[in-house]
């Protein structure tokens, strides 16, 4: 299992690129199945969730060809086999994004049910009573969910999600673009990775307009066609280096983002005294700000409130801001994997419920951590780029999940960071630029 070994203390500066939103691609990847014609993406991250979300396209059939890094041609025409095995799912979730395509498209499709993993349960109940909604038959066999459309196509319906589900929303927008009649669907996500999936379905001659904020209406078409997209910039890969500056006292430019996607947290992380600048449409200056960072409270909220994919990242920044922070998680039940790994740095955090209070500021120092989950190992990478002396961070297989190339990205701009490999326990970076 590959470490990274980090030297902290260095301050960051320079440039750095915002990578495509690994969960815009996945979703977009999985919607390529509801047509028999090519659908081309642009801006996909090289990630392993995307790996695994390819590989999953191609073991149902279909064709992915990646004429340049990071485009995907996929076509999904001689697609055969309606099942998502337990193996995949397993290994990443979002694999699940890929009943509703299926189902819509074949009438028929059949994917494990995925398991609890680190940060809470994570049922799907609620992607499968709007399936049901749509008119399928839904059971369950031996951990798999197996959904079919009576007569082979869905009918569309109201569905009102009890609580806000992004790839539910997903799932049921990919669904519902191919179901006879008019879908409602009421409480629906507005994280922008939902804003996008819509316009490439509607690229691909999908019939899906906002109706109000949080109401989305689909008119169903009996078949969907080709398209040609863009995915847009990650806003967590943002948002992490936002931390990244200001947790070292640099001073970053981040170029190719959209700011107005994570707004919360630009206006969360300024209360705190950094500076965050936009110098235009797709670029941000950070730097540190003069006077030291101030504690402030947060609690993570479906977009566009302050993201739970943000909390830990922001846990990590609080450790060294003056006062006390009351961080509440609203979205997961435990999602405070990485406050055990903070508190063997040096942090003052106690948990009560879905609270976490951080008192700072603390000198951190390195220490020998485990990543738990995708967004707590970024938050023990900012952690050890601050700490005094060396981190060494194991399971990083969890950041590999989602961020592109962190170590080139954190060495381009000064940080002191290598991967180590198994078969090179002295501590050299052996595949360089991941
Ligand atoms: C997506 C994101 C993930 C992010 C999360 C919340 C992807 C691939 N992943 O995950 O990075 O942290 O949104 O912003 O886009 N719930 C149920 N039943 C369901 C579905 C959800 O009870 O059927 C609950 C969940 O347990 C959780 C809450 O609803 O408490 C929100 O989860 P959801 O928005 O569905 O998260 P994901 O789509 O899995």
């Amino acid at each position: 299992m590959d470490k990274f070994l980090i030297r902290g203390g260095r301050p960051l500066h320079g440039k750095i690129e915002i990578s495509g939103a690994k969960n815009s691609a996945l979703p977009c990847l999985a919607a390529a199945l509801l047509t028999p014609e090519t659908v081309i993406l642009h801006n996909v991250p090289y990630v392993k969730d995307l790996i695994t979300q390819r590989r999953l396209l191609e073991d149902l059939g279909a064709t992915v060809l990646t004429p340049e890094l990071r485009t995907h041609k996929i076509n999904a025409r001689n697609v055969a086999i309606y099942e998502a095995p337990y193996e995949l799912v397993k290994t990443m979730r979002a694999s699940v994004l890929a009943l509703g395509p299926l189902l819509a498209r074949f009438g028929q499709a059949k994917v494990s049910l995925p398991g609890g993993c680190a940060i809470g349960t994570r049922p799907i109940d609620l992607h499968l009573k709007a399936f049901e909604k749509l008119g399928a038959t839904v059971s369950l066999d031996s951990g798999d969910v197996i959904a079919t459309a009576p007569n082979g196509r869905l009918k569309g319906t109201e569905i009102e999600f009890e609580t806000v589900t992004v790839t539910g929303t997903e799932n049921v927008m990919m669904a519902a673009s191919l179901a006879e009649g008019r879908t409602v669907i009421r409480n629906a996500a507005m994280e922008p990775e939902i804003e996008d999936l819509a316009d490439l379905l509607n690229k691909m001659g999908a019939r899906i307009r906002r109706a109000g904020t949080t109401v989305m209406e689909i008119d169903g078409v009996e078949a969907l066609g080709g398209a040609e997209h863009t995915i847009i910039p990650d806003r967590i890969e943002t948002g992490t280096f936002i931390v990244a500056a200001a947790i070292t006292n640099g001073e970053l430019e981040i170029k190719n983002c959209r700011p107005e996607h994570l707004t919360a947290v630009i206006e969360k992380i300024r209360e705190t005294g950094v500076e965050i600048e936009a110098i235009n449409p797709s670029t941000l200056l950070v730097g540190s700000g003069s006077s030291g960072l101030v504690a402030k409270d947060v609690t993570t909220e479906p977009h566009p409130r302050f993201p739970t994919d943000m909390q830990a990242q922001y846990m990590a920044l609080m450790t060294q801001a003056e006062g006390v922070s009351n961080i509440t998680e609203t979205i997961f039940e435990n999602r405070f994997m990485h406050v055990g790994e903070l508190l063997r740095m040096g942090a003052d955090i106690h948990i009560s419920g879905h609270t976490a209070t951080v008192r700072g500021k603390t000198k951190l120092k390195g220490a020998p951590v485990q990543a738990s989950d995708l967004r707590a190992s970024a938050s023990l990478v900012l952690a050890a780029l601050c700490a005094e002396g060396e981190s060494v961070i194991d399971r990083v297989y969890h950041i590999d999940r989602g961020y592109e190339t962190i170590v080139r990205k954190l060495r381009s701009i000064g940080a002191d960071i290598e991967r180590i490999t198994e078969s090179n326990s002295t501590g050299k970076e052996v595949i360089a630029g991941r």
